[in-house]
């Protein structure tokens, strides 16, 4: 009982230092409706623009081969973690405001959850990556019954600079695209294969976008896979997923501006990378609205 009174004020504190160290003295309130007053205009629009650029990834030198991202190669991926241990991903979607999946913040103590951007290799932290805590978690109705709606927002207690290293995830712009045959790269910690290590490194992996029809020709049974997921992964041959860990993080493609748009949150599989079993995504396009609403009170980059 102790414990977790004693964590309780411990986590509190962090998150009040954390304020004031941006030398705002207004307290924390948690809740829905907490928006900073120099972003709300007249007419109770949010105003705030920020002069940015989204899904700017950093091309450097790719290794052979390999899996490992480059260093800072998607500024946007952010790592999730409990009691200091590592357990999901989540993307950046503007100044203030993580996206993640349902599954990894159900259940969870929000202001336990700690949120770290700009890093590539988690275990060795040798240029201090940007931290922040949550003080709100958005979420629709998730049960692990069906993994419907596996998707969350995160508020996070500061808003982060978007620098080089730390930038944000464009979201998609037609809510009706499919993605279908689109070549996706999901991106995360997870571990490297089923019964196998989380890894220190971020990797990403190219996956195709399957239509839901072809989804439901593999081995998952058709209602399954609803229209708020989508497949990616060679349904034939298997080898290329996401797996364990890498929940929240994000599946991404590249626009012909070359700038990458967000289209799946890392949701759910059975077993990774086997043959008929492709990495289920929460659809992206399906919960535009809701997220662009949920995370109004953060500054979208205007380009
Ligand atoms: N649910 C997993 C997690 O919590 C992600 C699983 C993705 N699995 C897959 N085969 N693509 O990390």
């Amino acid at each position: 009982m102790w414990k977790i009174v004693t964590l309780v004020v411990l986590c509190l504190c962090t998150l009040k230092y954390g304020v004031n160290a941006e030398n705002d003295t207004k307290t924390t309130t948690v809740s829905n409706t907490e928006f900073e007053p120099e972003t709300i205009a007249n007419d109770g629009e949010h105003r705030r623009t920020c002069h940015c650029r989204c899904g700017e990834r950093n091309e450097a030198s790719r290794i052979v081969g390999g899996v490992e991202t480059t260093v800072n190669e998607f500024p946007w991926v952010a790592r999730l973690s409990y009691h200091n241990k590592f357990y999901c991903g989540s993307s950046l979607i503007n100044d203030r405001f993580v996206l993640t999946a349902a599954h990894c913040v159900k259940m969870f103590m929000w202001f336990m959850i700690k949120v770290t951007l700009g890093e590539h290799d988690r275990c060795n932290n040798t240029h201090r990556p940007v931290t922040r805590f949550v003080t709100n978690v958005i979420s629709q109705n998730f049960s692990y019954s069906n993994f419907n709606d596996d998707i969350a927002l995160l508020r996070l207690n500061n808003v982060v600079k978007i620098t080089n290293t730390v930038k944000p995830v464009c979201l998609p712009i037609d809510v009706d695209k499919t993605y279908v045959g689109v070549n996706a790269i999901a991106a995360g910690w997870g571990t490297v294969g089923e019964k196998k290590n989380h890894s220190c490194y971020l990797q990403e992996v190219e996956v195709p976008v399957l239509s839901n029809e072809e989804c439901k020709e593999g081995k998952y049974s058709a209602k399954m896979i609803s229209d708020t997921m989508m497949c990616a992964g060679y349904l034939r041959e298997g080898g290329k997923d996401t797996c364990q860990g890498d929940s929240g993080g994000p599946l991404s493609a590249e626009r012909s501006d070359k700038r990458h748009e967000q289209l799946g949150v890392v949701s759910w599989g059975i077993g990774c990378g086997r043959v008929g079993y492709p990495g289920v995504y929460t659809r992206v396009t399906k919960y535009l609205n809701w997220i662009k609403n949920g995370a109004k009170s953060g500054c979208f980059c205007t380009a």
